[in-house]
């Protein structure tokens, strides 16, 4: 081999060498292009995590601020005081003044209304003024005797005693216009007004004389209320009677006038001491 092929081998040999080298850089180029980032793309990096960054510290100021911050609440609204109107002040307490009255003039009305209307319903059922029955006649006559010659009976506010039957005659002619009171009288008893008819004094009985005497002026009556002495303008007041089905029934609704002075159907007189002494007719 001559040296001129020699230096054409060579000169080859140099230039698939050279050709490698070009491609082989070539291709790191482009492989390295790959993987990384152009400038403008790391500039435009960098500018955001710039921002990224204030923004960051932005936030982290305000918090420290708002941590920091004292809240300042704004002055209270104070009203301006202003002494009341006395004119105004005394229409107040008269207003009050009047409610009060009315309130308490309706409460009255109310109770009183109340009131009268339980007294109202307690005659409606039986109560004084109304009809009350006495219980068996036979009953009411035993009681008389077991009560040595009285009874009394509160709801009636009456003495129930006997009237003989033997001066029924003499009692026609005085009672026998006061129908219910001779019915009574024909049925045994008479049903005499506690009230003393002088001046209203409750009349209690006397055992000793067998009379009603009265303790505020001394009235006093027989047994069947007929005046004996004292000041009362007449006999004992009286209810009338009846007798339905064997019980006596007392009418207290209707008072009729005792009977006048020096009336004495019985001709009963004192059967012992007197328990009061009559003061005088006046
Ligand atoms: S009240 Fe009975 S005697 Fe005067």
């Amino acid at each position: 081999m001559n040296s001129t092929t020699i230096i054409t081998i060579a000169i080859a040999t140099l230039a698939v060498l050279g050709l490698g080298g070009v491609l082989t850089a070539s291709r790191r180029a482009d492989i390295k292009g790959v993987g990384s980032l152009s400038r403008e793309t790391k500039k435009r990096d960098r500018n955001a995590a710039k921002v990224a960054r204030n923004s960051t510290r932005d936030a982290e100021s305000q918090g420290a601020v708002s941590r920091n911050a004292v809240a300042v609440m704004p002055p209270p609204e104070i009203e301006t005081w202003v002494a009341p109107d006395a004119e105004a002040l005394g229409e107040s307490r008269r207003a009050f003044l009047n409610r009060a009255t009315v309130t308490l003039m309706s409460a009255s009305l109310g109770g009183f209304a109340a009131a009268l209307i339980a007294f109202l319903w307690k005659g409606a059922e039986g109560g004084f003024g109304s009809k009350i029955n006495a219980g068996k006649i036979d009953d009411v006559i035993g009681q008389i005797r077991s009560g040595g010659g009285f009874l009394y009976l509160p709801e009636a506010r009456s003495w129930i005693t006997e009237y003989p039957k033997e001066a029924i005659a003499k009692a026609e002619v005085v009672y026998g216009n006061q129908g219910a009171v001779f019915t009574g009288m024909n049925a045994g008893v008479v049903a005499l007004y506690q009230k003393c008819p002088h001046l209203g004094c409750r009349v209690p009985e006397c055992s000793s004389s067998q009379w009603f005497e009265c303790p505020c002026h001394g009235s006093q009556y027989n047994r069947v209320g007929e005046k004996k002495g004292g000041p009362a303008p007449r006999g004992m007041d009286r209810f009338g009677v009846s007798v339905d089905n064997g019980m006596l029934v007392i009418d207290t609704g209707t008072v009729f006038g005792g009977p006048p002075i020096g009336t004495n159907t019985t001709g009963q007189e004192a059967e012992g001491p007197n328990c009061v002494g009559a003061s005088g007719d006046h």
